[in-house]
């Protein structure tokens, strides 16, 4: 077989080299082109032009489902692949990259593949391979396709055709001319544009499956229209001649302070040009071909796109536009949702907020903004600062959890990883905070909601995560969705100017949520895009996410409902972002090298050691880690094999993870061990039940029939006969982040069927769960001999958790979210104030009102005791401390996360939470050792923010704990005297 496949091969390759060589095909020229401005020479001669082709083969792998995302290198094709049941590409010349590659310029031919496709069904059509024009320049091009070949790699019949944007095949299409011959099929694209997308099809027209191999040979066809239009070159010896003036600006000396050439770039431009710097549209599918686009980049009227398809030849095309067709030649600045990870996807925030550990949060966020900036995104819409005070809220698991201690360190931490100390280096973005403010209070968890809010919780609550990530140096952030009160906050001068501006003289730009400054229009805040434009931008909102409503703000200044002040402003924002970012020395990335800056191993190491020190052990009767003897185990559970729910909410590039939890499991056990792997039921059949108009929760007739989707006997057989079970169960991630409000937090599906069949067979359970949040799990907390929370633990989801079970590693995280014990307590969160009656006031109907687990908690492989709270009385200029005694009296060594706790007694600004995380250490002891901790009392640590901003700490009396969770431990009382 392997034979026949390399003579098939061989032939083809001789056979393509054929076509390449046919007379209106001359042979390849040496290509080159502009990739970055300091690398110009020769580029774009008149006329050149170049198409980019990639194969949609690898649907699951690495580019995501779109096969758009896959214009890409062909090398990462590779012979020895298993044979899809769709198309594949094999480069020609494996030897010879650039014929891989395909950047053709104008004229030339070059022989890009091999297709080797597989057909399961009579008359069944296989997608070959994808492509599209990224270059305007281009609107013609020919491509020619071995039909031969099928017929000689067996005696079946195909047929060639062609598909345009994704429409039916067709043989023939009105821009498409097809000639055929008994070598090949030749399709001539004449009048195509920019995006247009187009796939080769072949389809099997008889009887039974085979497979066959194709080639593929690509011309491109010299555009009469372009003949002899080049490109200007705005490249200079060390900066851009931006406005093509032949002198060098102000704004387009590296040399000037960025402020200098702010306003030198300010001065020069029209209104429209400034509104259009504050104009963000989304790029990307449909919009990519819309015919007014290119004009509004020539007049300068795009100021940033939300893009995210990842091919830095795309994203290059259109800042070419903006750089060397428009007047000014500003930049574009691309941005994207990169949360939790690029290609490397790490665990998502909250998860990685449980390894109370902010340094774990700078690493991880330097591998996104290197993989992302290389692919041309240079502003990312992350981190995420809101507070998780309510799980029915979806978006918690964007969070770094419900302390705003914590998560101030967390999100301080990822400005870092983000934007380093050069936010203009290749491998650095520009951090957006987000969603300012008061988001995740939204009345009922329901998304988008009103949230109210007092100016005292505000302060304390919602706002000290955004001021600590001001202050490490964020350069934008992000209005919210939601109102503060009576103002949506898009619209709230409060927030935007009175405590961003005036309070905390934040110095870069804020942007909407997407749509937000229309949206004012629907709250019945606004009469109509112009009215909502006003109100944004007075208010201090300077960039608008795509509501195209920031035009009209030229007659709202005209009419003087508007400042040119505060235009102007806005727009000086912006602008010194951009320049920060050094998009006018480099408005360009790399088309070539940007695979090398994705997934390097040490960036799955990382990935791996987060998944580690994320996952929270909540039970453990002694089962973990698992015993090096076990002969027998079983995984149940539609997360167990399952390659994609455990990325997370927020994919990046990725929809597909190479390991499974069953995979690396399968690794990790002893080499005598079986591993059987039952999927049991499916994580969401759509949802499984319903609520009627009057409350009632019954079945849904839309949902897979039970005996469709659950699977209890193989489950229950796997369970009884092995030594010990692991149930993968959760919630789906689409139930999660954005819009992904949840009413009950139970396991979705059948899940609760399959864990209960499974616990009642007396074997020992041990239950990871993967949820963006915490779940109301009362059987699984009850019938688990251990629990782990694995949240949604990305990339290295697999490798990381086989290491906590087989002990590899031992667990370290700890809740940064509270876990309720029914949906019906919460909001629900560790720092809530006393109240005046705390004992009473509690659910009538309900045993217990505390939390199952309260924020802090986690377990390891050995056990610590603390001795009590020690006060050391400031003495010699050095502040009090409260100290502890720590002692590890298990038999393994563990790594242990005291907190301080405190809590002022009497407050006369406001009523103050009864504890408040003030500090935590991370202990390693070993077996038998002891460590001293303390932490010093500080006005810092013990002080909060009154009404009207300003830090304050009372000398009073305090309660401080040193525990290993929020509510536990024993309190001692500590007077701070001044
Ligand atoms: C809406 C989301 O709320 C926000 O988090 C995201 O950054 C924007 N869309 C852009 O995708």
């Amino acid at each position: 077989m392997k034979t026949n496949v390399l003579i098939l091969v061989s032939a083809l390759i001789a056979r393509t080299a054929a076509i390449a060589a046919t007379p209106d095909a001359p042979p390849p020229a040496v290509i080159s082109f502009e990739s970055q401005v300091t690398n110009p020479a020769g580029s774009q001669a008149p006329g050149d032009q170049y198409v980019f082709f990639g194969a949609n083969a690898k649907p699951d792998e690495q580019e995501g489902d779109n096969p758009a995302m896959n214009l890409v290198n062909l090398r990462d094709f590779s012979v020895s692949a298993p044979i899809p049941d769709r198309g594949r590409l094999i480069p020609a010349n494996p030897k010879s990259p650039e014929c891989a590659r395909v950047m053709a310029p104008g004229g030339a031919s070059v022989t890009t593949g091999i297709l080797w496709s597989h057909w399961g069904k009579d008359n069944d059509y296989a997608d070959l391979a994808t492509f599209r024009i990224v270059n305007p320049a281009v609107t013609s091009f020919a491509i020619w396709v071995l039909d031969s070949t099928l017929k000689l790699a067996s005696n079946c019949n195909a047929a060639v055709a062609f598909r345009v944007n994704g429409g039916a095949p067709v043989a023939a299409h009105p821009t498409v001319q097809t000639a055929s011959s008994n070598e090949f099929t030749k399709f001539t694209v004449t009048g195509a544009s920019i995006s247009d997308v187009f796939t080769v099809v072949v389809r099997n027209s008889s009887k039974g499956s085979f497979r066959s191999l194709a080639g593929l040979t690509f011309s491109v066809i010299p555009n009469p229209a372009m003949a002899g239009k080049k490109f200007p070159s705005i490249c200079q010896e060390g900066w851009n001649d931006l406005n093509k003036n032949g002198r060098k600006d102000g704004y387009e000396d590296p040399a000037q302070p960025v402020e200098k050439r702010v306003e030198n770039l300010l001065k020069q431009m029209t209104q429209e040009e400034k509104l259009g710097q504050l104009n963000q549209l989304v790029l990307g599918g449909e919009s990519e071909r819309d015919p007014d686009l290119f004009p509004l980049m020539r007049r300068g009227e795009v100021g940033s796109y939300i893009w995210g398809r990842g091919v830095p030849a795309i994203r290059n095309q259109f800042q070419r536009i903006a750089v060397q067709e428009s007047r000014l030649g500003i930049p574009i600045v691309f941005g994207m949702d990169i949360i939790h990870g690029a290609s490397t996807l790490f665990p998502a925030s909250l998860g990685l907020s449980c390894s109370f550990d902010p340094g774990l949060f700078e690493r991880a966020q330097t591998v996104a903004a290197r993989e992302t900036r290389a692919e041309g995104v240079e502003w990312v819409f992350a981190p995420m600062c809101d507070l998780a005070r309510d799980p029915r809220w979806g978006r918690v698991v964007e969070t770094c959890g419900e302390d705003p201690y914590l998560s101030s360190l967390c999100n301080a931490a990822q400005v870092k990883g983000f934007q380093g100390s050069n936010p203009a280096a290749p491998d650095r973005v520009a951090a957006c905070l987000k969603h300012y403010v008061g988001y995740s209070a939204v009345t009922g968890g329901r998304d988008y909601n009103d949230a109210e809010i007092t100016e005292w919780t505000l302060r304390n609550a919602h706002l000290p995560s955004f001021h600590a990530a001001v202050q490490a140096g964020a350069l934008t952030i992000m209005s919210s969705f939601n109102s503060i009160g009576e103002i949506p906050a898009v619209a709230d001068r409060h927030t935007l100017t009175e405590i961003l501006r005036d309070e905390w003289k934040f110095g870069g730009f804020v942007v909407s949520d997407w749509s937000a400054v229309e949206y004012l229009i629907e709250w019945g805040y606004a009469k109509d895009k112009a009215d909502a434009a006003r109100l944004a931008i007075n208010a201090g909102n300077d960039m608008d996410m795509r509501s195209e409503a920031y035009a009209n703000l030229a007659k709202e200044v005209r009419e003087g409902r508007v400042s040119q002040t505060t235009v102007d402003e806005a727009v000086r924002r912006v602008l010194r972002v951009k320049f920060q970012l050094g998009l006018f020395e480099r408005p360009y990335v790399d088309e070539l090298s940007y695979k090398s800056a994705q997934k390097q191993p040490q960036d799955l190491a990382l990935a791996r050691e987060c998944v580690t020190k994320s996952a929270v052990l909540l039970k453990n009767t002694g089962i973990l880690p698992l015993s090096q003897e076990l002969k027998k185990v079983a995984l149940i559970g539609p997360v167990g094999d399952d390659h994609r729910e455990i990325l997370g909410c927020w994919g990046g590039r990725c929809s597909w993870s190479e390991t499974t939890l069953a995979k690396a499991l399968k690794d990790a056990l002893p080499k005598d061990a079986t591993l059987t792997v039952v999927k049991g039921c499916s994580i969401n059949t759509t949802p499984s039940m319903k609520t009627l108009q009057d409350g009632r929760i019954v079945p849904d007739d839309n949902a897979l029939p039970i005996d469709v989707d659950l699977k209890l006997d193989d489950a229950v057989l796997a369970a009884k006969n092995s030594d010990v079970v692991i149930m993968a169960v959760g919630e789906p991630k689409g139930l999660t982040g954005e819009n992904g409000s949840r009413a009950f937090l139970t396991l979705t599906g059948r899940q609760q069927a399959l864990f209960d069949a499974v616990a009642a067979t007396g074997k020992p359970v041990v239950t990871l769960v993967f949820s963006g949040r915490p779940l109301t799990l009362p059987e699984v907390w009850d019938k688990s001999a251990a629990v782990f929370y694995a949240w949604q633990p990305g990339s290295e989801a697999g490798n990381g958790l086989a290491d906590l079970l087989v002990g590899k590693v031992a667990p370290s995280a700890r809740l940064s979210m509270s876990v309720p014990r029914n949906v019906g307590q919460v909001p629900l969160f560790y720092n809530h104030v006393n109240t005046g009656r705390p004992r009473s006031g509690q659910y009538r109907d309900m045993t217990s009102t505390d939390a199952k687990f309260w924020f802090g908690y986690g377990l390891t492989y050995t056990t610590f005791e603390y001795s009590a709270v020690r006060i050391v009385p400031a003495a010699n200029g050095k502040p009090a401390e409260a100290a502890v005694t720590i002692s590890n009296t298990g038999k393994r060594e563990g790594d242990e996360v005291p907190q301080l706790y405190i809590g002022q007694l009497v407050c006369h600004a406001g009523a103050r939470p009864r504890q408040e995380l003030r500090g935590f250490k991370h202990v390693k002891l070993q077996p038998g050792e002891k460590a001293a901790v303390s932490f010093p009392l500080t006005g810092e640590v013990l002080g909060y923010i009154d009404c009207a901003g300003n830090t304050r700490v009372d000398a009073g009396e305090y309660n401080i704990w040193i525990a290993p969770s929020a509510h536990q431990g024993t309190p001692m009382k500590f007077e701070f005297v001044r």
